[in-house]
């Protein structure tokens, strides 16, 4: 994948962490999922990548076969440090989505929907007099970290600048800091945690991490649930940062599309949901197959098949068109398209 126009080198040389990868991430993906059924990768350990939904969908739904617990990442730079619940399977995955879960319904949710509204306009307020802003700078990756780490996993305000920078390093620097930085907010959330741990319970989300859950009939070790509190900092993040860039990026180029919304707020709902299949934040995930040996002995699907030609256990990849139709997409490499807007 050397060049824009190589595209028809993706099947065999695919690279998800390629920049011209992320250049030409429209182009690529509607290949891939005409041409491609699975793309083969030989960076890092190497992998495949499924790009038809049935197929992406099967490997998502079964763990068994193919596993998270040896991390999503496709190509993990030197010194990558794994999260949770992501890089777990059942039933030490099941038990922290037990108790994390009521923190992310629906009514949760909506409960901070003032909140959002409030720093939104405080945000808008800081430009508008400017007339012009950089949407994503300014606003798109402000918005979800003052959400998160005030009212989910409340952080000191005074630690916000520096949390706020090495966040965005990992999220869009050059991906050799990404690592160092990622590292650094670990370390963060550790002192984070021994803090909270040694102060008054506060019934929120932290307390719910540092009281743990069990992981084979013992309870889970201390590094466990800073790797929660890694997986709900970095999972939050650059994820609504991208949708929110996405949308602002379609509405820009399609006028019509505004107007309508402005007049009917109504659709306002399906025009989010489409925003996120559209402009899908995360588009691949890992998986490590662990049933090639068993898929001979399966029924022939198309997706056993494709299965059977992997002739050992690896590390397989769910993208294209996979993030058309669901919202279990992936690269939390992120892409993030940079607008500028004026008024
Ligand atoms: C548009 C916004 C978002 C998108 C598109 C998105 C997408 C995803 C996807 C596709 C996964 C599954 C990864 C896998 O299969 O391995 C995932 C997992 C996760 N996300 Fe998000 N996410 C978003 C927002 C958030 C937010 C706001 C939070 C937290 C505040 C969050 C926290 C997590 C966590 C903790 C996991 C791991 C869950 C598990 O393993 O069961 N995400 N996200």
């Amino acid at each position: 994948m050397k060049k824009p126009d190589r595209l028809n080198s993706l099947g065999t040389d695919f690279d998800i962490d390629d920049p011209v990868f992320a250049e030409n991430f429209e182009d690529a993906l509607e290949h891939l999922v005409a041409h491609c059924p699975v793309a083969h990768s030989n960076r890092g350990p190497g992998y495949h990548a499924f790009n038809r939904y049935e197929d992406v969908r099967r490997c998502a739904q079964n763990w068994r076969a193919f596993s998270s617990a040896d991390g999503w990442m496709l190509d993990p730079p030197e010194g990558n440090i794994h999260i949770l619940p992501e890089d777990s399977d059942p039933p030490y995955h099941t038990n922290w989505r037990r108790v994390l879960n009521p923190f992310f319904t629906a009514q949760a949710v909506d409960e901070l929907e003032q909140h959002a509204r409030d720093y939104a306009g405080e945000l808008v307020d800081k430009f508008a007099g400017r007339g012009e802003c950089e949407y994503v700078a300014d606003f798109a990756a402000q918005l979800p970290g003052l959400i998160l780490f005030k009212h989910i996993l409340p952080v000191p305000v005074d630690d916000l600048p520096t949390l706020f920078k090495d966040i965005d390093i990992y999220s869009f620097g050059p991906i050799v800091d990404r690592a160092p930085a990622f590292g650094r907010v670990y370390v963060y959330l550790q002192g984070f945690l021994e803090a909270r741990r040694d102060a008054q319970p506060k019934g929120d989300l932290v307390d719910v991490i540092l009281a743990g859950v069990e992981r084979a009939g013992e309870p889970c070790p201390w590094d466990d649930k800073v790797h929660i509190a890694l997986d709900v900092v970095f999972g939050g993040l650059a994820t609504t940062t991208h949708a929110m860039s996405g949308a602002i990026y379609e509405l820009a180029r399609q006028p019509e599309i505004r107007r309508g919304l402005l007049g009917n707020e109504a659709h306002m709902h399906t025009a989010v949901e489409e925003t996120v299949r559209m402009h899908a934040p995360v588009v691949a995930v890992g998986r490590t197959d662990r049933s090639a040996r068993r898929t001979t002995r399966t029924r022939r699907s198309h997706c056993a098949e494709l299965r059977r030609r992997l002739t050992r256990p690896g590390r397989v990849l769910a993208t294209a068109e996979f993030r058309c139709r669901t919202r279990r997409s992936r690269s939390h490499s992120v892409r993030c398209r940079s607008a500028s807007l004026h008024w």
